[in-house]
């Protein structure tokens, strides 16, 4: 069980001002990281981006889809030296409350298999797995699949 944090977080919609620090952080905690275009892309389609602060440093950020009954979590990230202290289970949380509030009846998300410390904190949740998206990912060794991972609302 990860520690409850202890130091005081907040969200906030994203903005173009962080792009910078989302963009820095998405380099050094992906293999295969978004780009910065496309985070703001996503603020351009009215994606729901939302930062977590931790005493006004920017810890982490999630990109999420809504539409018809549906939200799609298409990014959740905790910046390296945040990790495994209960942030990343504040932010899903977060997200799956402000899915609800929009009316969605379920979330739905893709994760690479080898990302296990991911998968663990999506089960432990509720996320069933839907289905295998063969070669989804790009990977060193060629192409790595997805679990298409769902929760009902
Ligand atoms: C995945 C991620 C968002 C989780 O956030 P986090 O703050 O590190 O995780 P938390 O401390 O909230 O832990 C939540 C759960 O994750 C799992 N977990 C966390 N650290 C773990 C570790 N080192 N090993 C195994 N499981 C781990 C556990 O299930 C944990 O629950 P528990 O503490 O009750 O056992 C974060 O590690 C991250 O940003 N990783 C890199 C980007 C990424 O992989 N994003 C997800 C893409 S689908």
């Amino acid at each position: 069980m990860s520690a409850v944090p202890h130091t005081a977080t907040a969200y906030r919609a994203m903005c173009s001002e962080d792009l910078d620090t989302v963009s820095a952080i998405e380099q050094r905690i992906y293999a295969f990281p978004w780009t910065r275009g496309n985070f703001a892309d996503s603020l351009i389609a009215g994606y729901a981006c939302t930062v977590m602060e931790c005493e006004a440093v920017l810890i982490g950020y999630g990109v999420l889809t809504l539409a018809a009954g549906e939200s799609h979590l298409l990014n959740l990230s905790i910046d390296s030296p945040w990790q495994g202290r209960g942030h990343g289970r504040a932010l899903l949380l977060n997200h799956i409350d402000l899915a609800r509030a929009r009316g969605a009846r379920i979330m739905l998300l893709e994760v690479r298999p080898s990302n296990t410390v991911a998968r663990s904190l999506y089960r432990d949740i509720g996320f069933e797995q839907i289905t295998v998206r063969r070669g989804y990912y790009p990977d060193t060794a060629g192409r790595e699949d997805a679990l298409l991972l769902g929760l009902a609302l």
